[in-house]
């Protein structure tokens, strides 16, 4: 029945609330033993509606236990994205006793009959680890006279600076402010008009420092997601910039657009706050949906999940620097090694089947080209419905096909084309994390990730490599499947 299969589609790895709709991931925060995810959320309904912030906990970003919600609506408004730091040094005179989180998110309230809405920002703060909250009297904390898109602030403790950034979406630009007890705001610069995709409105910024691989050089990093605009075909995606910040000003250091994810599927990430240095990791996570059809995806009374949590990193490559994301290790606890192949070489027109039958596999595959110009692998969900990637080495592209998954009818957009380029197209590392309802790719060790729902009967029941003509080399190829 259909009710059986919106039950099949519900993640094993991916957090999603048990009914109702869900959006962005909100308030991200570490504190005493436990990771903290809000997130965007209408109680009401499996649509987007009046906004609340719904709450789930986690001691490894992968198992969560949903909680109570944790902000209601009132008289400013409802409660859009937004994001949770620890208040270590009682800054903000709300923890005489000893420290706890202050969500810091975005009011908005609709405006009397053809006014636009009004957005400002707020605080809650809580001293019993998130359970309940309590909203600052003197909300909200920060407005404009004009902007009317001023929303999802991410703030940090910038220990440059000893004071809180925030980083604000501010229409097409991203707006900085700071401040030395969460409460007064001091506006500082504004980026973006410039630089990067104008294709929708600027929503949900991060900004923070990553580290280069194999090397002691940092880099400042601002994520900025852009909204769904019906004149292109993407929907909401993220962008990134690298660059510079001086406490004040952020100064990309290119022209070019930068995208996280090539997959439809990875919308309004943000990362934890307050993660252990001893730990030192940055973590991200997003929304794995599309505002292009979020509301229609066929999955009943409960609506959306988050991607697997990433660690982030950047490589350096012939002077650009990437963004590399990779699954948190955390989540190699939950699978174990079931097969391991090496060296086998495939033929043209010749297919490898591997038989899975599994709800949800970590798969790792090494390929190389030889003298193949198209191959790739087909994850067979049934008989006759599978997801295909296939790499074209005239191209350097690789593609995620979804059109054959499973359910696509709910909208046209959906089985559109996923695409992304290669730098080589000879050798291919492929990771490939697949649950009940999506396929998340990291290619070349996380340089690019696509991350997709699907909406298959069956998950894994197997997977196929194939080539078109010529030969391919698998180096190495090795299965996960769930430890039980
Ligand atoms: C991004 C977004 C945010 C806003 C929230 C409302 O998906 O549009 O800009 O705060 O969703 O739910």
């Amino acid at each position: 029945t259909i009710q059986d299969l919106q039950k099949k589609y519900r993640p094993n790895l991916h957090f999603a609330p048990k009914e109702n709709w869900m959006n962005d991931p909100n308030g991200m925060v570490y504190f005493e033993g436990e990771y903290h995810l809000f997130f965007q959320y209408n109680p009401n309904d499996s649509v987007w509606g009046p906004m609340h912030w719904g709450h789930a906990v986690s001691k490894d970003m992968i198992s969560w236990e949903e909680l109570d919600i944790a902000l209601y609506p009132d008289e400013n408004g409802t409660i859009f994205s937004g994001s949770a730091v620890v208040d270590w040094e009682n800054t903000t005179g709300f923890f005489p006793d000893k420290p706890g989180i202050v969500a810091i998110f975005t009011h908005h309230l609709d405006g009397e009959e053809d006014q636009p809405p009004i957005q400002s920002q707020s605080l809650a703060f809580s001293h019993d680890k998130g359970r309940t909250w309590k909203k600052y009297e003197g909300n909200p904390v920060l407005s404009h006279e004009t902007k009317i898109d001023f929303r999802d602030p991410k703030v940090f403790w910038n220990t440059e600076t000893n004071k809180w950034v925030m980083v604000l979406a501010t229409g097409q630009s991203i707006s900085f402010y700071t401040s030395t007890n969460l409460i007064d705001w001091e506006f500082e610069s504004e980026f973006g008009e410039d630089y990067g995709s104008h294709e929708g409105v600027w929503e949900c910024p991060d900004l923070f420092k990553l580290s280069v691989e194999d090397s002691k050089e940092e880099k400042w990093v601002l994520l900025v997601s852009i909204g769904d605009n019906p004149q292109f075909d993407n929907g909401s995606r993220t962008q990134y910039f690298i660059g510079e910040f001086d406490g004040s000003t952020f100064t990309p250091d290119h022209s070019s657009v930068k995208w996280l994810d090539f997959g439809k599927d990875n919308y309004a990430g943000v990362s934890f706050s307050d993660i252990p240095k001893e730990d030192g990791r940055r973590i991200y996570l997003g929304w794995m949906s599309n505002w292009r059809y979020a509301n229609e995806v066929p999955t009943g009374d409960w609506r959306s999940q988050m991607t697997i949590p990433r660690e982030l990193s950047l490589r350096k490559n012939g002077g650009a620097y990437h963004i590399i994301q990779k699954p948190v290790i955390e989540l190699d606890s939950y699978f174990s090694q079931k097969d391991e192949i090496h060296d086998v070489i495939i033929s043209g027109k010749e297919t490898k089947k591997y038989k899975m039958n599994e709800s949800y596999v970590d798969m790792v595959l090494k390929i190389e080209r030889l003298n193949a110009t198209q191959f790739g692998l087909i994850l067979h969900h049934t008989e006759d419905k599978a997801t295909t990637i296939t790499f074209d080495s005239t191209e350097r592209a690789l593609r995620l096909d979804r059109q054959n998954s499973g359910e696509i009818d709910f909208s046209d957009n959906f089985p559109h084309e996923q695409k992304l380029t290669l730098e080589n197209a000879n050798d291919i590392q492929l990771r490939m994390v697949v649950d009940s309802s999506s396929v998340e790719l990291f290619v070349n060790e996380g340089k690019y990730a696509l991350t997709s729902l699907i909406y298959p009967k069956k998950a894994c029941e197997s997977v196929s490599i194939f080539t078109s003509d010529g030969d391919i080399k698998i180096i190495k190829g090795s299965l996960l499947t769930p430890i039980k």
